[in-house]
């Protein structure tokens, strides 16, 4: 089973999920990313500080699927907010992964304090002209970010990935992606390991009248929305589950239910505002 796909605004298609791959790591997570290939995954995302841009690109050439068929993703590290170490690292990146080009490369922190985020979305916009990138974009943007690297280039970013999940909904952000035209991607859609999203009783009763997981239900909650989620598993079995999430409808009253049980800022997982949260690789 392969997931659905998605209209950007660049006309491009992307899958309706993508696979997380934090942590997966060496042999066996290219191992587990081949099982995810063989489960049906096709949009893959990475970035060069999960150190794994290697294995990825092995899994996808062992594959033994035709390129255009995948959705790849890697991400700018906030070291190279600068235009010429854009292309730097973005033909280290493309070297590491043995392709020639990304189908989506994004901006992975604004880091407003160092304030280069726009000059690195020049050197996005540019790449994308010359073939290195299908479609850009950026990750962890608040409005006035995305509003200032619009303002300057007038290029719009086909997606924003951000933090979106039952504690933190995200859902100012999400908004204000979908009156731009921006497609919100949801990365920890199911809260990483380290909080009990998967345990909610709410989420579970709610699992039960649909007879599905905690995670599917909370994947079905993003899509409905209209957001991308990037999971992460290394599991074939949670693999599986996770592309099993078009056969059902939320109601609007569970939707709520799921909605109802946002912390504010501080249900993010781990205090990362974008704002004041700056990363460097
Ligand atoms: N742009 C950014 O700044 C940013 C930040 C963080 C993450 N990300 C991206 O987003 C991806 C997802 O985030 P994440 O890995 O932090 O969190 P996540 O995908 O919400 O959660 C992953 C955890 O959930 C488990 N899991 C997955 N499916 C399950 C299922 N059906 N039932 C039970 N457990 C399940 C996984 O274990 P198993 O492997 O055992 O299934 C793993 O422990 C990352 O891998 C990364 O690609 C991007």
């Amino acid at each position: 089973m392969t997931a659905p796909e998605i209209t950007l605004n660049d006309g491009r298609r992307a899958p309706m999920i993508s696979l997380g791959t934090v942590g997966l790591r060496g042999q066996a997570g290219k191992l587990a990313i081949l099982e995810a290939i063989r489960n049906g995954y096709r949009a893959i995302d990475s970035s060069t500080n999960y150190n794994n841009e290697g294995i990825v690109g092995l899994a996808v050439k062992e594959s033994g699927l035709a390129r255009t068929e995948f959705f790849i993703t890697s991400k700018l590290p906030g070291s190279h907010h600068n235009y010429d170490r854009v292309f730097e690292i973005l033909q280290e990146q493309l070297a590491r992964m043995g392709l020639d080009y990304f189908d989506e490369y994004l901006i992975h922190w604004p880091n407003p304090d160092e304030g280069l985020y726009v000059e690195a979305w020049r050197a996005l916009v540019d790449a994308q002209k010359l073939g290195l990138i299908r479609s850009i974009g950026v990750s962890n943007f608040e409005p006035d970010h995305l509003d200032a690297i619009i303002e300057a280039t007038g290029v719009t970013p086909a997606v924003n990935q951000i933090e979106s999940q039952p504690y933190f909904n995200n859902e100012t952000v999400h908004q204000y992606n979908q009156k731009l035209g921006i497609v919100t991607e949801a990365w920890s859609p199911t809260g990483r390991t380290n909080n009990d999203v998967k345990s909610n009783p709410v989420l579970a009763e709610i699992g039960e009248k649909y007879d599905k997981s905690i995670a599917q239900i909370v994947l079905r909650w993003l899509i409905q929305r209209g957001v991308v989620p990037v999971i992460k598993s290394g599991n074939p079995n949670h693999q599986r589950d996770n592309l099993d999430v078009f056969d059902f409808e939320l109601s609007d009253d569970d939707m709520e239910k799921i909605f109802a049980l946002d912390k504010g800022e501080e249900g993010r997982l781990e205090d990362q505002n974008p704002n004041t949260y700056h990363e460097y690789v």
